[in-house]
């Protein structure tokens, strides 16, 4: 036996051990499930294994068939942010046994299972004269973070359903566990709103979109109607193939700010009586919802669609780079602060947020919203996501808020990873695969009583210069797949060099998968 990992798993295991023997996966290979609570994953893990071996493997109940997922304990909590996700992976000449107390512990084994087979297992077709053989082990394992998301903006680039579905895939394979759906934004309102139709009829699509970046001038604009929406069925359907690979979707529903293609579609939600369209160009935009009770209803309306959609604890509200010029200006706005007894615009964003968070909650769900909730005071229960640098999830943990790490330098996709003058067009910044994997996602300055609070880390790809399916994956990957490793194993097992090594040997899993990522 040695305890060393010769087996090129991403993310790396927490301990393996290897034995002699080899397991040999065949047509006769048989699956079991310890429970009928399960045999959702035993199918999961079958439909992985059909394409390659064009084996139709029987399933059934019970613990002792040649390839068994076994339940350790009865009635688990699903959809809590604290499920445990161990798990056990025992394999010898007779059997591979796969434990878990979870069945987000059984998803993660099923992922770590599939990396164990010859690489051709990822293949979308049958694969002769393959031995489909496991080296045979001993591998317990569990993560460092409860949260491991990647977050996608659907807004300035559409992508669809299937596009999403695919992309989830590459997320379980990976062992995240969060997908944050930004769903709404000035340039395009992505989700159908059965009560508000104009959302999407006239939200979610722009009349043309920018050329170019965003500071270029003069502004150019390619002339053609551009957009597309998730109905709610959409969503169901994505909801639920997360949800059988272990994986939250995290809706977002960005406010006060961000707000133009709503307030496009009901302008009484607005602050001006200027008409407008959804915004065809990216930049930050001063349009921002009023305050007035109507639209605290219709927002309340919103959410309330939206937790019917989404089964997730946490509801994303935004609340990032609101301008408030159209509050400082509006006669109507200044009269309402002194109704409500707030002192300045920072304090309505926060008495805002908290008209949405005490709703949320009183649907027994929690909000999170990026850094800037913090501004005006926090909302009590809120968790944060700290995009600006680490500042606001040091201040939020220190009031016993929860918090994930998103700060741009480290975790924003969206920004270069190579030399510009050799990359497509990207927002700005330089964040290469080493910075990514190297981030230490707990803050230098942290008390180790205080640790808990970090839930996690996700990565951001904001879409503006992303304007298709390809091109997304191209900056995502293989970004992502060293946070999925600096997420999951314990900082003093971290190790760029064998993490590029393995990851050499996953650029041919990716291109079985037609999976696009930058070499
Ligand atoms: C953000 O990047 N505006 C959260």
């Amino acid at each position: 036996m040695s305890t060393t990992n010769k087996i090129n798993l991403i993310p790396a295991v927490s301990e393996i051990r290897i034995k002699d023997s080899i397991f040999t996966l065949t047509a006769n290979t048989a699956i079991g499930v310890s429970c009928e609570e399960i045999l959702n994953k035993g199918s999961l893990l079958r439909d992985y294994l059909i394409q390659s071996t064009g084996y139709e493997l029987p399933l059934s109940l019970g613990r002792d068939s040649h390839i068994s997922l076994v339940l350790t304990e009865e009635s688990i909590e699903q959809q809590n942010e604290m499920t445990d996700e161990s798990y056990t992976i025992t394999v010898s000449d007779a059997q591979c046994r796969l434990e878990a107390p979870t069945e987000a512990g059984l998803a993660r084994a099923i992922q770590s299972f599939r990396q164990l087979l010859p690489r051709e297992i990822f293949s979308d077709v049958i694969q002769k004269n393959i031995q489909w053989t496991i080296q045979g082990c001993e591998i317990t394992d569990s993560p460092r973070f409860r949260w491991r998301g990647i977050h996608l903006d659907v807004c300035r680039h559409f992508f669809t359903k299937e596009e999403v579905l695919k992309f989830i895939d590459t997320l379980a394979l990976y062992k995240f566990n969060r997908l944050h759906l930004h769903l709404t934004e000035d340039q395009g309102w992505r989700l159908e709103i059965k009560k508000y139709p104009r959302l999407t009829e006239v939200g979610a699509f722009r009349d043309s979109t920018l050329i170019g970046h965003a500071l270029d001038r003069p502004k150019r604009y390619e002339d053609k109607p551009y957009g597309g929406f998730y109905t709610q069925d959409d969503i169901r359907e994505i909801v639920a193939y997360a949800s059988e690979r272990e994986i939250i979707i995290v809706p977002e529903i960005d406010m006060p700010g961000h707000m133009q293609a709503a307030i496009s579609a009901y302008p009484e939600l607005g602050c001006t009586d200027q008409t407008l369209k959804p915004l065809c160009h990216w930049g930050i935009c001063e349009h921002i919802l009023n305050v007035e009770d109507s639209t605290v209803e219709f927002m309340k309306d919103v959410l309330d669609e939206v937790m019917e959609l989404f089964p997730g604890k946490y509801i994303h509200i935004g609340g990032d780079e609101a301008l408030k010029y159209q509050w400082e200006e509006s006669r109507r706005i200044q009269d309402r602060m002194l109704e409500l007894g707030v002192k300045s615009e920072e304090e309505l964003q926060s008495w805002f947020i908290r008209q949405m968070a005490g709703h949320i909650q009183s649907k027994g769900r929690e909000v999170i919203g990026w850094d800037e909730i913090l501004e005006g005071g926090l909302a009590d229960g809120a968790a944060v996501m700290s995009w600006r640098g680490e500042k606001g999830g040091i201040e939020a943990v220190g009031k016993g808020h929860n918090v994930v790490m998103t700060p741009e330098e480290f975790v924003y996709f969206d920004h270069y990873q190579g030399e510009k003058e050799t990359e497509a067009l990207a927002i700005h910044g330089f964040t290469p695969l080493e910075k990514v994997y190297n981030y230490e996602i707990i803050p230098d300055q942290l008390p180790p009583d205080q640790h808990h609070f970090i839930m996690g880390s996700q990565g951001q790809i904001w879409t503006e210069y992303i304007p298709d399916f390809h091109h997304l994956q191209y900056m995502v990957f293989p970004r992502a797949i060293a946070l999925s490793e600096n997420l999951w194993i314990q900082k003093e097992n971290k190790d760029v060099t064998s993490f590029i090594e393995r990851f050499n040997i996953h650029c041919e899993i990716l291109d079985k998968l037609g999976v696009n990522y930058k070499k």
